[in-house]
């Protein structure tokens, strides 16, 4: 039986299916004949790691493909959480913005392209190949110098939004995997009695104060205590009071991600945290003002770590 040929895809459906696909976001930039110009672009990808190889797509119509063509280079900057701004700027899209450079702070690259200050990383790259893309020529570049930022969030791109993607998981943290997923159903978070206080140890503690840890470091050791008994030897807090919160999973070094989803869990809700590993459980010690809600946020965080897995 013959097939019908398929029906062919509406550039309207297309460009949705497309805007599925989540992205990073870079600005390409080339410096050729005294001329600059750059691009935001999303098709960014890496292609071989021997030789250091990465691609992008880039729309025949731009002005900075002839400079690329005839320079036979061109720099990437991969943007972070905060540079919205200069993916815009870059794209065309701020309006009354004629030199996209202008007032923005560039790094040099060793090969002479100009990369934006700020960035998670960036590269420079010599033209390897380019290759018929359709409306696009999609070049393929040699990594000939890379430099990673100060920045750690990236900038992301999804369904025609700028998205952060802090909320990215840590890898092996998925379902079904024996870290962070499991873990976070069983957190099981709870309030242990009385206030702590962090106090510098000398020598020895003096008697009657039990440290819940103890952390021996070059300049002396320093305890969490009780903050009662620390008042009582007459010591004097360095940072305190904090409450203790008890939970009911440990994480070992098999638990990947456990203390980033807690920790990042509070401090998305503004509350400071220190996770202390014991051997049986993880105990945070929150400001003692933040306990209770650092609990609520904790007992959330089971609760969607509970209702994701049913
Ligand atoms: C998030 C985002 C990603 C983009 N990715 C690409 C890309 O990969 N390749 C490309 O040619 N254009 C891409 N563009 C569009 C170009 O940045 C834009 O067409 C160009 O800067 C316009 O330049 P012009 O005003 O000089 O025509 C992207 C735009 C946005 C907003």
């Amino acid at each position: 039986m013959s097939q019908l040929p398929a029906a062919p895809v509406s550039v309207d459906l297309f460009r949705h299916v497309l805007a599925r696909f989540a992205s990073g976001v870079t600005v390409v930039t080339v410096a050729s004949d005294g001329t600059r110009a750059g691009f935001t672009a999303s098709s960014f990808t890496s292609g071989s790691l021997d030789p250091p190889l990465v691609l992008v797509c880039v729309a025949r119509r731009l002005d900075a493909l002839g400079l690329i063509e005839r320079g036979g280079r061109f720099g990437v900057s991969i943007l972070a959480a905060h540079q919205r701004d200069l993916g815009l700027r870059f794209a065309g899209l701020l309006p009354g913005v004629h030199d996209r450079f202008a007032g923005v702070d560039l790094v040099p690259g060793r090969d002479g392209s100009p990369w934006l200050a700020g960035c998670l990383a960036w590269m420079d790259c010599r033209v390897w190949r380019l290759h018929d893309g359709g409306d696009h020529v999609i070049v393929v570049g040699e990594v000939v110098e890379a430099r990673l930022g100060e920045a750690t969030e990236p900038l992301g791109y999804f369904d025609r939004h700028w998205q952060r993607l802090s909320r990215l998981e840590p890898p092996g943290a998925g379902p079904g995997h024996d870290g962070a997923g499991s873990l976070l159903r069983a957190l099981s978070p709870r309030l242990v009695d009385g206030e702590f206080a962090y106090v510098e140890v000398e020598t020895a503690l003096p008697p009657g104060v039990v440290p819940v840890a103890v952390v021996r470091e070059a300049e002396g050791a320093c305890a969490i205590v009780p903050r009662e008994a620390a008042e009582r030897a007459g010591l004097a807090p360095d940072a305190g009071p904090f409450r203790q919160i008890t939970l009911e999973v440990h994480s070992d070094l098999r638990a990947v991600g456990l203390t980033a989803a807690v920790s990042d869990a509070l401090a998305r809700a503004g509350i400071a945290c220190n996770v202390v590993a014991g051997l049986r459980h993880d105990h945070l010690f929150v400001p003692a003002v933040d306990a209770l809600r650092a609990l609520g946020v904790l007992r959330a965080l089971q609760d969607s770590a509970l209702a994701a897995s049913s």
